[in-house]
């Protein structure tokens, strides 16, 4: 990861000295308002982090980021140092503290239904309304279906002691795991969801260091704000399961799909960012955005304008099951007793996060298909273990390996690229190999006397 800089003059300067600069709260100290809290008072700005869960909260405050993030610990013990941070998990003390207050919750798939799930966003905007008793602005940033704002505009304005002198604001956020840091202090832009000018004076002001870098700033209503967020998910997972889509055309022609990538990454049109054909999406967001975005634009009437929505979910979920078959090809056509090394457990390198996570459910169903699964991953181990413990799990790449019959690479951890083929050779049952992320150069596989199989190849 780049080293991290923060933008000039705001470190440690209290942004508008004079007086002006907002108090923040952030509600919701997961991995979104943990890195936002922590970014926001590490420019200047006093900072009240809010959560329901206290075991998070008391970690928070005592110097401990629950998640892995690089760079984030280390801004945390500053921030902490400065005075600017504090976590609570009291509302009362958000809504007597706060000027401005961000909504961070998680908005995942709601159980049997591809719809987004708001009970978090409805209760934390539903806690902190029944605080708020001056003037102050109400900032989602949790990605929300379309018409959630106005919704909420409606909620908060009821509930909150100050009426309709409480405002709403959206502002969504497209951090990226892994560059959170960056993306947060310098973002490629900043939206500004707002329905009055004295909301987006307020947001103006709550970013004020990072809009001094020349960061842009689109500035739009609510509808657009929210949709801002589901359409840029889209849009890559879109351009994801396009290239992944190419990669079926290839195995069935006898087409390479990495040099087609490649050929097409020099458009400039196209671009080769999110061209990486391979296993495919998962995470948090982007597999249960464009549910929720497909389901709702049903909901709304429009659904056959994003129905292709729905393909590239199903793209994306043929590959796993495609991989799952490359592995049961190359062990002779059954899995029953195979012993299978899975090299990966999150839903990309440099992160622990486990949710929709390809590899784990490769992982998952190469075990239900009666494999004997050994998992290895530098960072997700104990959150696979705790979701998936039916599961094995070994400790580092060789050791795993030893005595495995096809080993297979579902994240592409650098330490995963970098084995050598020759020492794990020398400890597997039979060289098998196939590479679900095209992380490996097949020709020194095969070189130390692998059978390589990859994606998109023949
Ligand atoms: C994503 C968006 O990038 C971010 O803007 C938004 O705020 C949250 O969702 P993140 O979930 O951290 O961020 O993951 P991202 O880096 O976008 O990768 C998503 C998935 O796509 C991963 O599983 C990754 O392995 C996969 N991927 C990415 C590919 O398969 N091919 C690619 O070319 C790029």
């Amino acid at each position: 990861m780049a080293a991290i800089t923060l933008p000039e003059g705001a470190a440690g300067a209290h942004p508008g000295g004079d007086g002006t600069a907002p108090r923040l709260t952030v509600i919701g100290t997961g991995y979104l308002g943990a890195t936002h809290a922590i970014c926001m008072a590490v420019l200047g700005f006093d900072v009240l982090g809010v959560d329901v869960d206290r075991a998070k909260i008391e970690r928070l405050g005592g110097g401990e980021v629950p998640f892995f993030e690089p760079g984030l610990p280390e801004l945390l013990a500053k921030a902490l140092d400065s005075g600017r941070l504090r976590f609570t998990t009291s509302f009362a003390e958000a809504g007597e503290f706060g000027d401005v207050h961000f909504i961070c919750v998680g908005t995942p798939q709601q159980q049997g239904s591809d719809a987004a799930d708001l009970q978090y966003v409805d209760a934390a905007v539903t806690e902190l309304a029944r605080h708020l008793r001056r003037r102050s602005l109400v900032v989602g940033k949790s990605t929300v279906p379309v018409g959630t704002a106005a919704r909420l505009t409606g909620l908060v304005q009821r509930i909150a002691p100050a009426g309709d002198r409480v405002e709403l604001a959206w502002n969504p956020e497209f951090l990226r795991e892994g560059y959170a840091v960056d993306d947060t202090l310098r973002p490629d832009r900043l939206v500004f969801g707002t329905a009055s000018a004295w909301a987006e004076e307020r947001l103006r002001a709550a970013f004020g260091p990072v809009i001094a870098r020349d960061t842009p700033v689109v500035v739009t209503d609510l509808t657009t704000a929210e949709l801002v967020k589901v359409a840029a998910n889209s849009f890559l997972a879109t351009k994801i399961s396009y290239i992944n889509a190419m990669a079926e055309v290839c195995e069935a022609t006898g087409g390479d799909v990495t040099g087609l990538a490649e050929a097409l990454a020099y458009d400039d049109r196209i671009g080769g960012r999110f061209l990486r054909p391979g296993l495919g999406f998962g995470g948090g967001c982007l597999p249960k955005d464009i549910r929720a975005f497909a389901h709702r634009a049903e909901e709304l009437g429009v659904g056959q304008a994003v129905a292709f929505l729905r393909e590239v979910d199903g793209i994306n979920k043929r590959r796993r099951a495609r991989t799952v078959d490359l592995v049961r090809e190359l062990a002779g056509g059954g899995l029953g007793g195979v012993r299978v090394t899975a090299l990966g457990a999150a839903f990309k390198p440099d992160s622990d996060d486990i949710r929709d996570a390809p590899a784990l459910d490769v992982a998952n169903t190469l075990h239900r298909l009666g494999a004997h699964v050994t998992v290895v991953d530098p960072a997700a181990t104990d959150n696979a273990r705790r979701s998936h413990p039916e599961l094995h799990y070994g400790t580092d790449a060789l050791s795993a390996a030893a005595g495995a019959d096809v080993v297979v690479l579902l994240t592409e951890w650098n330490e995963f690229r970098q084995i050598d083929p020759a020492a794990m050779g020398a400890v597997v049952t039979h060289r098998r190999i196939v590479d679900g992320r095209h992380a490996l150069d097949p020709a020194q596989w095969r070189a130390a006397g692998w059978e390589y199989r990859v994606l998109g190849r023949r």
